[in-house]
């Protein structure tokens, strides 16, 4: 596929989001450990961050840990937070160097984060906040529910009596991205587990079979093109 001439498309989606699934069932299949699964995925979210990037979409959000997660073995979480903090340091003079702009979304004052990975995060965060080629948003510790009274509870603190969409979103962590225009769930389930229930109102949703380790780059090239077949109607009828 020639990747100039989908880069050039007009329908291509400038916001687009990965669910993350599927690396444990993925490692057991191949009779591997679930943290096997877990390394092989965060070595191929690097490869899409790359991939993305190279196709001209400028915003890219990742579900990586969900406020949810916490409900799974000790030794699985643990082992999680050890890739967090490595991503981040293999990202951090890379993205700088590249003019990336990094978010966390998620509680990051919740501390079964380690603290390490809190203050890593944190300053990334600082570092990059005014870099303005490409949006890099990583959900960790990210409940969408959590999202929305995190907002409510802002605007109660600032004494807001009324309340639109614009200033809502003012005070979610998506507050300088794109709409978003498309999320990709790997590995067959088909629900949002908590994902953006505010920002996915009018998202077209695509849900590879594949789980998100064997997910490539011609996997992606193909859901691109699902979605740009879609028509986005937004409620409206054209007469
Ligand atoms: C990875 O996939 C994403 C995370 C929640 C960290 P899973 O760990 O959910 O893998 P499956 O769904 O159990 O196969
Ligand atoms: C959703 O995946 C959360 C992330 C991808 C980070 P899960 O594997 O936790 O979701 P459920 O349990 O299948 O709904
Ligand atoms: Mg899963």
């Amino acid at each position: 596929m020639n990747i100039e001439k989908l880069k050039l498309d007009p329908r291509m989606p400038k916001h687009i989001a990965f669910i993350i699934d599927g690396n444990g069932r993925w490692a057991k299949h191949r009779g591997q450990a679930r943290s096997v699964g877990h390394k092989v995925g965060a070595d191929n979210v690097k490869k899409q961050i790359e991939l993305v990037r190279e196709l001209g979409i400028k915003n890219l959000s990742l579900y990586c840990f969900s406020s949810e997660n916490w409900k799974r073995p000790k030794k699985e979480t643990d082992y999680l937070m050890t890739l967090f903090d490595q991503m981040i340091d293999e990202y951090r003079d890379k993205y700088i160097k590249e003019n990336v702009k990094i978010i966390f979304s998620g509680d990051f004052n919740d501390e079964r984060i380690p603290a390490i990975v809190r203050e890593k995060a944190k300053k990334l965060m600082s570092d990059t906040a005014d870099k303005t080629d490409f949006i890099l948003n990583l959900c960790i510790n990210y409940g969408g529910r959590q999202e929305i009274l995190k907002a409510v509870n802002e605007l109660i603190n600032e004494n807001v009596k009324i309340v639109d969409d614009k200033l809502f979103e003012k005070h979610l962590y998506t507050a300088d991205m794109l709409p978003l225009d498309l999320v990709i769930r790997t590995s067959g389930e088909q629900r949002s587990s908590n994902f953006m229930p505010w920002q996915t109102t009018y998202s077209e949703w695509i849900y590879p079979k594949k789980c998100w380790p064997a997910y490539s780059k011609n996997d992606l090239i193909k859901s691109l093109k699902a979605y740009m077949k879609r028509n986005r109607r937004f409620g409206e009828i054209k007469e």
